[in-house]
């Protein structure tokens, strides 16, 4: 058999996860509260993964239109799966959530906004928000008094910052912060326990690519245990300034 690139060892790891970072879907109906979504709402769901809060927004509104995005094809292909249910009004396709149309009452990021940086987005999503819509999105952040541990977690992400921080980057895209709400335990639980089970099923027979990917996620999260109270994505609800 030829050898895995990086890329399909990924995938393979990745295939069938029902998420692909840290979420829970309690989050996604505080979320919609927040940003005062209505019952008839169009929604993007932005580097939406295989779609497990495309499916959460489907049953939070069930008259909504929702669009969901991402850029790799294997997740949309299980999103569109996992959504086919909700038929017509849930639509999931390939591409690049920085050129999103809209309008939208909502833009729903979760575990990707720092693909392209908080301001950044915000920036970009500008023009693709309906009057009165709200972008929520979550981004690693740091806690109080960090802790060595805490800090090695996030040692590949040099931009982390604490809460301020990313209330300065809403801020610096013409953003007030309507709500925000950590995201700590749980969240973390619901993304690393099945990925877990998946590393221990590929286990046997691994080798190159594929076990160095495995041995990354299962030292990922060793260090996630190490301190599961201190790692965080922050959930932020914002909407434009001028709205
Ligand atoms: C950490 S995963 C989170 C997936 C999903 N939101 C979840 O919480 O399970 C980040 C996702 O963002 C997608 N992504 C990153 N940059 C993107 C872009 N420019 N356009 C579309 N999707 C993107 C990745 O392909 C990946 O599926």
């Amino acid at each position: 058999m030829p050898e895995l690139t990086p890329d399909d060892a990924f995938l393979t790891l990745y295939s069938d996860l029902a998420r692909e970072g840290p979420g829970a879907a309690a989050d996604l109906g505080w979320a919609l509260s927040v940003a005062a979504t209505p019952a008839d709402a169009r929604i993007c769901d932005a580097g939406c993964g295989s779609g497990a809060d495309t499916v959460t927004l489907a049953k939070e509104r069930p008259k909504a239109q929702i669009d969901a995005i991402d850029q790799i094809a294997q997740f949309v292909a299980a999103a569109q799966k996992r959504t086919a249910p909700f038929g017509a009004r849930v639509q999931v396709r390939q591409g690049d959530m920085a050129a999103l149309s809209g309008p939208y009452d909502l833009i729903w990021c979760a575990g990707a906004v720092y693909f392209l940086g908080i301001t950044e987005a915000l920036r970009l999503w500008r023009d693709a928000l309906a009057p009165g819509g709200a972008v929520a999105f979550s981004e690693p952040c740091l806690l109080a008094r960090p802790s060595a541990a805490a800090r090695a977690f996030w040692a590949e992400y040099p931009q982390i910052t604490d809460v301020a921080g990313i209330r300065a980057r809403v801020a610096a895209a013409g953003y007030r912060v309507l709500g925000e709400q950590m995201q700590i335990g749980a969240a973390w639980e619901a993304y690393y326990t099945p990925m877990s089970r998946r590393i221990a099923s590929l286990r046997p027979g691994a080798t190159g690519v594929l076990a160095n990917a495995l041995d990354e996620a299962e030292q990922e999260i060793a260090r996630w245990k190490a301190a599961p109270s201190e790692i965080a994505y922050a959930l932020m609800v914002v909407a434009p300034v001028d709205g």
